[in-house]
């Protein structure tokens, strides 16, 4: 039988490092990528891809809260997803739904709360419902937040803050001159996290090393991890790996020590 290995691939070579459970990322950023290429490989049609990567997100989030994660993102839809196929776009449409049907015991189970991210408006009224409920069913959990990206684009999020700006300098509530970062965080729709804004690890399955309009203003100093697994294959294991990879990086922020 293949032996397991929970160290990273990249040092491989190097002694195993076991998973430090003190220094654990609060927040990792998932851009779900390779669903369609899964089922290709299967010759299924893409959406199973879809299927299967919903299963992986049950997966994920309870392993990730499991091991103290304080905020887990997930892209799940980005806004420039609309250009797919429309049977594709609709399928994806109806997952969350078919996704909260099952899941949501789960999360109030593992005590995670659901936030979303993005303009849920576009979306059909029977996912907006089911993302809505889940987010009141899962309101008075205090572990982790499981944040879904939905309709969301790093360019639309900073567009819609600069026009809030705009708006409140208009009104005369704001000089320009107190516009700075904080005053920027505020208005990102991230801003109800906190001091958890800004991820301290961003993952990308599929091999595809670009951000494709994720977060753009708070992967800043985020360490950044593109996996070759599709994400239906993404599993508990492969988070570990990425948790080992990321404890073993030295974060500076711009300055010279580590952390
Ligand atoms: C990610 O998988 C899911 C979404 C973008 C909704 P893809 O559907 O992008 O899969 P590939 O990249 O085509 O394989
Ligand atoms: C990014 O994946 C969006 C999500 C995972 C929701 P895409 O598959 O849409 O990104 P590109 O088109 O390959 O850049
Ligand atoms: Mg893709």
């Amino acid at each position: 039988m293949e032996e397991k290995r929970l160290f990273s691939k990249k040092n491989a070579a190097e002694p195993p490092t076991a998973l430090d459970l003190n220094r654990i990322p609060k927040h990792i950023a998932i851009i779900m990528d390779g669903n369609g290429r899964w089922a290709q490989k299967r010759h299924l049609p893409r959406v199973a891809g879809h299927k299967q990567g919903m299963q992986t997100v049950k997966t994920v989030t309870i392993a990730a809260s499991r091991l103290g994660v304080k905020v887990l993102t997930l892209y799940a839809f980005s806004t420039e997803n609309w250009k797919r196929p429309s049977s594709e776009v609709n399928y994806l449409m109806q997952l969350p739904i078919r996704f909260f049907s099952t899941f949501v015991p789960d999360l109030v189970k593992n005590n995670v709360r659901v936030m979303v991210m993005g303009d849920i408006s576009r979306l059909p009224e029977k996912t907006q419902q089911a993302v809505n409920d889940a987010i009141a069913d899962t309101a008075h959990c205090d572990g982790m937040v499981l944040n879904f990206a939905l309709n969301y684009g790093g360019r639309d999020e900073i567009t819609r803050a600069v026009k809030k700006i705009a708006d409140q300098v208009k009104k005369g509530e704001l000089d320009p001159s107190q516009v700075d970062e904080s005053v920027i965080n505020r208005q990102l729709m991230t801003a109800p996290l906190g001091e958890l804004a800004d991820p301290d690890l961003l993952i990308r399955t599929s091999g595809e090393e670009r951000i494709s309009n994720f977060l753009l203003w708070q992967l800043a100093y985020s360490e950044l991890e593109f996996v070759p697994e599709h994400w239906p294959d993404f599993d508990e294991e492969s988070l570990q790996r990425a948790i080992i990879e990321f404890q073993g990086r030295h974060r500076r922020f711009g300055g010279l020590k580590n952390e």
